[in-house]
């Protein structure tokens, strides 16, 4: 109907962090109505690393019920695992034959993987980023939320897109990264020079979307500052600067607001009103998943008719590559 096309996914390993939440699926909820949206639950990612399969399953469906909590309406956004459907692996054939070894070399997420997981540098970890450019091209998205960590990767599906239509003639999209409104770069609650995972191994780092009014508020008091005791918004504050921008991103007050309100407090006051404005915004999400997570068949029935429907979509692009190929 005119709407530009817009494709996102997250992976289902490790619990979703505050900054997962407000550097991604908040804006998706945000811009979702713009565009035509596929929000996929990438499984097929997952299997790069080792994983127990009933604790990968378990993920994945925490995960899809999560996009849906947060406000993605599974009427009007394609909310699926990329597992459900099989054009994501067809078309990730198909492109591994247009993409060349030095590119992927070139990769450096796959340097870091490959130093992190030693002991299993399969092939595909290495062709993970055919796979995404599958996952994107297959349907014809036109902008891709995407971090900065994952920059390389979509210059590479434009590479990839490009290439395949100077052969066969217009077969992809060529999409573009989405540069919204800068979201939030939330950083780990004990070490502010690094970014909030949830892949840290130190649970105190990262406020969970789970975690219960008390845990984030004891997080929020723990959390590492500095022995200026001032609350200003500047890089020599790391961690007071990091905790102002979570506050905004709950609040929507600016930092120059924040300032004024905290003058002349301390930081015991400030973690308090962090933890409970924090707090504030994951208890709808929390109530909505609970909700969710009761009605099986409710969400089932999105499960299979959402795969029905990327199916629909996806497959229209694979069966014109398939016929440039000569399948
Ligand atoms: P993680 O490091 O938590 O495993 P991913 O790399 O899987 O996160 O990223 C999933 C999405 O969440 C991406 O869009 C990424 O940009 C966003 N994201 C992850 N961590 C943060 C953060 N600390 N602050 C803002 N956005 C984040
Ligand atoms: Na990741």
């Amino acid at each position: 109907d005119g709407k530009k096309t817009l494709f996102s996914g997250m992976q289902a390993t490790g619990n979703l962090t505050l900054g997962n939440y407000l550097g991604a699926l908040k804006n998706w909820v945000t811009i979702s109505d713009d565009y035509q949206t596929f929000f996929s639950v990438v499984d097929m990612h997952s299997i790069t690393v080792r994983q127990d399969p009933a604790e990968l399953r378990k993920r994945a469906r925490t995960l899809l019920t999560l996009y849906i909590a947060a406000g993605l309406d599974p009427e009007k956004n394609c909310i699926y695992y990329q597992s459900h459907v099989s054009g994501h692996a067809e078309l990730a054939w198909i492109l591994n034959c247009f993409t060349y070894m030095g590119e992927l070399n070139r990769m450096t997420q796959f340097k870091d993987k490959a130093a992190k997981h030693a002991d299993n540098i399969n092939a595909g970890l290495f062709t993970y980023p055919v796979l995404m450019a599958a996952d994107i091209l297959l349907y014809q998205a036109d902008v891709v939320p995407v971090g900065i960590d994952q920059m390389q990767h979509l210059e590479l599906t434009r590479d990839i897109a490009i290439r395949f239509n100077n052969i066969y003639g217009d077969v992809f999209t060529v999409p573009e990264a989405y540069i919204g409104k800068a979201g939030a770069k939330i950083m780990s609650l004990q070490d502010p020079a690094k970014k909030m995972s949830k892949s840290d191994e130190n649970p105190n780092g990262s406020i969970y979307l789970m975690d219960d009014p008390d845990t984030i508020i004891r997080k929020c008091k723990r959390a590492v500052t500095d022995s200026e005791g001032i609350i200003l918004y500047r890089d020599e504050q790391p961690g007071v600067k990091n905790l102002i921008d979570i506050y905004c991103a709950c609040t929507g007050k600016t930092p120059a607001e924040v300032e004024k309100e905290f003058d002349g407090k301390g930081y015991g006051d400030f973690k308090m009103a962090v933890g409970e404005a924090v707090g504030g915004v994951l208890k709808p999400l929390q109530d909505r998943f609970a909700d969710l997570s009761k009605n099986k068949e409710y969400l089932d029935k999105v499960i299979k008719e959402n795969a029905e429907k990327a199916s629909y979509f996806s497959n229209k692009t694979l069966r014109k590559v398939q016929k440039k190929v000569g399948f």
